[in-house]
């Protein structure tokens, strides 16, 4: 049950057969090119970024047998070739009957929603993802957060006597969702224990379980290193058990689908499964192509199984670890343990003198960009207003895509931003739209 893996007894179990280039830029050009985005890293441009760890969704590296699959793809409207390899994957992995391949994550929520979500339901969740939200909130339902923090190695889990509560009260709720890993408070796993007393509380209410399995490889993962008992089992046979509790699941593949674009939305109930496929039709497209080109079923249908290796998910971990411990060691205050794909700074304790307003975790993110080209993203004030519950960092990583030498180039950029957090100015807002400010904001220095 050990939670520490020596970084460098574990190396990339890959190596490198196509290669792009990444821009190195000077502290000069940066300065400028900052002031040019109105210090709002996502109106960089890429080729301007260094090291780009804004998101791990669809960003990831695919593999030879990936790219040779997408040759094999099979373009046809109807009954495609690939089809029947991306079902069959699928259905193997989760059990369930029907699969509906979506173009992202949140095609397959919105059908989801709108086919069983009416005005005033509620559903409970770990904690929505924001695009799960505003799905949700989109067709009239109640999105309800219920997590539960202070597990030492499982903090996404659900809490289990609210949601009792919940299920034995009046608000019609039409089903429970658990988001694996719970992205929302740090990429932080959940353990098949908790899964499964969600899965007996959704019982006694004869309430269908859905999981949000957009990271079911990682928190597969942390559950063989982290639950009493998983230790020998494969995270394949740890994955078939998560999905084995629920009823269906929505997937963004952009995550551990290890592809560039592809969502899935599956589940073993035959009358949601009918009203899926009309919205899907309506939307997305043709049942056996979804959202998606055929060559694009084929690299997912690979890519599921490769998330699964476990030299590919132990090294991964490793450099989440990694990079945990070198953030600690260059003095930035970091939230622990690690999820499963970034690591998060915590800036109100980096910087505890500058006030909320003037948008803590902002500025550090700023920093990081201004030293060493490294972009992340602001989880904070920026992103939610006055609602905001913390002023983080994300730091997320790519799959297969950086090197151990990158993360060490991460680690330096760090520590010269540590090094004068007096110094760092906060930011005031000049221009902001209505909505998801934290897209198109413009800030300027205090
Ligand atoms: N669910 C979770 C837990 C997610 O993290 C995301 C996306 C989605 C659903 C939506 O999937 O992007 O394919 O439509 N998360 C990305 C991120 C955007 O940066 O964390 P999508």
């Amino acid at each position: 049950m050990s939670v520490e893996v020596p970084f460098r007894t574990i190396i990339e179990p890959f190596r490198i057969k196509a290669v792009e280039p990444i821009p190195l830029t000077t502290r000069a050009e940066r300065e400028s090119l900052l002031d040019r985005a109105g210090y709002n890293l996502f109106k960089l441009h890429a080729e301007h970024v260094t090291i780009d760890l804004l998101t791990d969704s669809g960003t990831g590296a695919m593999s030879d047998r990936q790219w040779a699959a997408l040759l094999a793809g099979d373009e046809s409207y109807a009954g495609s070739r690939s089809y029947d390899h991306f079902e069959t994957t699928v259905k193997r992995l989760t059990g369930f009957e029907h699969v509906f391949p979506t173009h992202q994550g949140r095609a397959a929520e919105r059908i989801l929603f709108e086919a069983v979500v009416k005005p005033g339901d509620v559903v409970p969740n770990n904690t929505h993802f924001d695009t799960t939200r505003a799905n949700l909130e989109h067709v009239g339902g109640v999105a309800l957060d219920l997590p539960r923090s202070g597990h030492p190695h499982f903090g996404g889990n659900m809490d289990l006597e609210r949601l009792g509560q919940v299920l034995a009260g009046d608000r019609p709720v039409p089903l429970v969702m658990m988001t694996l890993t719970n992205n929302a408070v740090g990429g932080q796993p959940v353990s098949l224990e908790n899964l499964r007393a969600v899965r007996a509380l959704c019982d006694r209410h004869q309430v269908p379980l859905f999981v949000d399995a957009a990271r079911f490889a990682e928190n597969a993962w942390l559950i063989k290193r982290r639950e009493p008992g998983y230790q020998d089992h494969t995270p394949e046979q740890i994955a078939r058990e998560l999905f084995g509790l629920a009823d269906g699941c929505t997937v963004s593949a952009k995550k551990d689908g290890i592809v560039n674009i592809g969502g899935i939305l599956a589940t073993h109930r035959a009358d949601w499964a009918r009203k899926f496929e009309v919205l899907l039709i309506l939307s997305e497209g043709f049942p056996t192509y979804g959202g998606l080109a055929g060559r694009d079923l084929e690299a997912m249908a690979v890519g599921l199984i490769e998330a699964l290796d476990p030299d590919y998910l132990r090294y991964r971990e490793a450099t989440v670890a990694y990079l945990a411990r070198g953030l600690e060691k260059a003095g930035l205050p970091i939230v622990t343990p690690p999820g499963g794909h970034a690591v998060f700074v915590d800036a109100a304790r980096a910087l505890p003198k500058m006030p909320k307003s003037q948008l803590p975790a902002q500025a550090i993110a700023i920093e990081l960009y201004r030293e060493g080209g490294v972009r992340t993203v602001e989880v904070g004030t920026l992103m939610f207003g006055a609602a905001a519950q913390h002023e983080l960092v994300r730091i997320a990583l790519p799959r297969r895509v950086y090197t151990a030498s990158h993360v060490d180039w991460v680690i330096e950029t760090a520590e010269r931003v540590a090094a004068r957090l007096g110094a760092i100015p906060g930011y005031r807002i000049v221009e902001e739209p209505p909505l998801l400010r934290h897209f198109t904001a413009k800030l300027q220095p205090l």
